[in-house]
């Protein structure tokens, strides 16, 4: 008899990005019914003629799993694989969840960013924020780290600039801010755990290469 495939176990980030990856999949005929169910208090949906699992998890907390192998596969945005650096593969670019990693502030602030002044740096990404000045632009700069709302920094004089996510601009623009630099562009992207691309090659190579199709059709 054969041996029963083991489960391929997915990593998803809770929200929007879930909601698109489920869609996608779908499109290349996975489905997983049970994570329908808005009443459900499952954390974990199998699909079990697919042997395929799939969870929920809190974005910065995806590349963990999948770097530990307790998830083969995880969908997780660029910013968040940049600022958490762990030993994990990038190996799609899922083309939705667009957005840019970007310096901002006050269109005063742009001189002071060229200049020789210590500048203050409030931001959700430090290990980004560092790679940026540090590495990129040569510059020391103090790094301070917010949870959210970073827009306020510069209004209440926590830091001169800022750097954090811009979608539409439309935050930037009611608080008065601008974009001062863009670090990156950004998007949803899938990663893999070194090991299961070795072990599960052929599997995890089909499935990604027909999400590419999908994604390469709805272009
Ligand atoms: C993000 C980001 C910006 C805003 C950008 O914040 O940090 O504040 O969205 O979007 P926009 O360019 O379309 O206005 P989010 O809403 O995720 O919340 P947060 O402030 O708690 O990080």
């Amino acid at each position: 008899m054969e041996k029963e495939k083991r489960y391929l176990t997915f990593a998803l980030t809770k929200g929007r990005l879930a909601k698109k990856t489920l869609e996608l999949l779908e499109q290349t005929g996975i489905t997983c019914e049970e994570m329908k169910d808005p009443d459900s208090r499952k954390l974990i949906f199998v699909n079990e003629e697919l042997r395929l699992q799939f969870f929920l998890a809190k974005g910065p907390d995806v590349p963990t799993y999948v770097e530990y192998g307790a998830a083969d596969i995880g969908v997780v945005g660029k910013d968040t694989i940049l600022e958490e650096g762990r030993k994990i593969y990038e190996v799609l670019d899922l083309g939705f969840g667009k957005c840019r990693m970007c310096v901002c502030g006050p269109e005063s602030a742009r001189s002071l960013l060229n200049g020789q002044e210590l500048i203050r740096v409030a931001t959700k990404y430090p290990n980004i924020a560092k790679d940026y000045f540090y590495n990129q632009r040569n510059q020391t700069v103090e790094i301070i780290k917010l949870n959210g709302s970073i827009e306020l920094a510069p209004i209440v004089g926590l830091s001169e600039v800022i750097v954090d996510i811009v979608e539409t601009g439309s935050t930037l623009k009611e608080n008065g801010l601008v974009v001062l630099e863009e670090v990156c562009p950004l998007s949803a992207r899938v990663v893999v755990n070194p090991v299961s691309m070795r072990m599960e090659n052929e599997r995890i190579t089909k499935l990604l290469s027909e999400l590419n199709r999908v994604i390469c059709e709805a272009k």
